[in-house]
């Protein structure tokens, strides 16, 4: 099938995306995941333009969703929906070329800044890989393939818009955290933030043992990701030990919080433990763009967050190194996050 072109052999360092032996499916919770409507809200547009009382609600309702899931939808977000559409639309330009045209950036290591891969039918805790992707490295600057051609515009476009729009709820995040609107911002260098794009491809697929299909369980390695999809759903978001399958409202993206969120608030808000779980007659795919701290930046919990130094959570982890770690591995649930725990005895 034209979806299914690109296979070569995986390694240790595509994104954790083993191939190999295929142990047995645990798909019970897979097929009972229903649609949450709880998944909080965000209107951005009152975080901006909202009179004071009704943006300081608004603050205070950003802040339970971080605590409680790590995970929300934003709309009234202002980025158009003819740029999302373009985005989407060329991504899925990209993903149809033939695989020589993408050959060179398939071998790629995790710190390389343009990605493509392919992880098919290796098991993580019942998920089976089953994804097409592109990674590429857009900020502070940006790295692309060279096809398809406009591939380049819309991302220029798409990377500054979403951005700022992460920019703007990471200020409204550290507010909901009882500090300065800059506090979360300085303290990881955000304003130089690196930033990547991923596009996600899941093939349709109807044969058997398809009720497992599609990207394994984990937090993102960043600070906050903005993903959304083709009409077609498979996010599924964890919480209190259940799988809920997020339904976006019309125009809405979904909001990821990510392991550096969880590290500087010392575990007060939490990274999302999410997946895809796919399999079907259309293809599904996602859109993601993701803000972090700038590479170099050293990450621990603010001090504020940490009265006395009692109960330090997290130690300071440089971001190249905690990504490095995170992106060499097998995607492990909320393993990578380990690496910065502080160990107790
Ligand atoms: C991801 O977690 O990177 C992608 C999830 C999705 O495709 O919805
Ligand atoms: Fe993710």
């Amino acid at each position: 099938m034209a979806e299914t072109t690109l296979h070569h052999s995986t390694d240790p360092f595509t994104d954790g995306e083993h191939s190999g032996h295929d142990p047995a499916v645990h798909s019970s919770d897979i097929s009972t995941c229903g649609p949450d409507d709880g998944i909080p809200v965000v209107d951005f547009d009152v975080l901006v333009n909202g009179a004071a009382d009704r943006r300081a609600q608004a603050i205070r309702d950003l802040g339970r969703a971080c605590e409680d899931w790590g995970f929300f939808m934003v709309i009234n977000h202002g980025v158009p929906e003819e740029l999302k559409e373009a985005a989407m639309e060329t991504c899925r330009e990209l993903f149809s070329l033939p695989e020589e045209e993408k050959a060179e950036y398939l071998e790629a290591r995790p710190m390389d800044p343009i990605r493509i891969g392919t992880g098919f039918l290796s098991v993580v805790d019942g998920v089976r890989y089953w994804r097409d992707y592109l990674k590429m490295f857009a900020h502070p600057e940006l790295h692309c393939p060279v096809k398809p051609p406009k591939l380049r515009d819309v991302a220029a476009e798409y990377s500054a818009k979403t951005r700022g729009l992460l920019l703007v709820l990471a200020k409204a995040i550290s507010e909901s955290l009882g500090l300065d609107g800059g506090r979360i911002p300085e303290a990881m260098d955000l304003e130089s933030c690196f930033q990547i794009l991923v596009a996600n491809h899941y093939p349709p697929y109807t044969g058997p043992g398809g009720a497992g299909l599609g990207l394994p369980a984990h937090s993102d390695h960043g600070f906050l990701t903005l993903l959304f999809q083709n009409g077609v759903d498979g996010l599924q978001v964890e919480r209190d030990g259940r799988w809920r399958l997020a339904k976006p409202l019309p125009g809405a993206f979904f909001v990821i919080a990510g392991d550096q969120l969880e590290i500087v608030s010392n575990g007060r808000y939490k990274g999302a433990l999410h997946r895809a779980v796919v399999g079907g007659e259309r293809a599904r795919m996602s859109v993601v763009s993701m803000i972090s701290p700038c590479l170099d930046a050293v990450v621990e919990p603010v001090p504020e967050l940490v009265p006395d130094g009692r109960g330090l959570e997290f130690r300071g982890v440089r971001y190249r190194d905690y990504m490095e770690h995170q992106q060499s591995n097998k995607l492990d649930g909320k393993g990578a996050l380990d690496f910065a725990r502080v160990q107790r005895d």
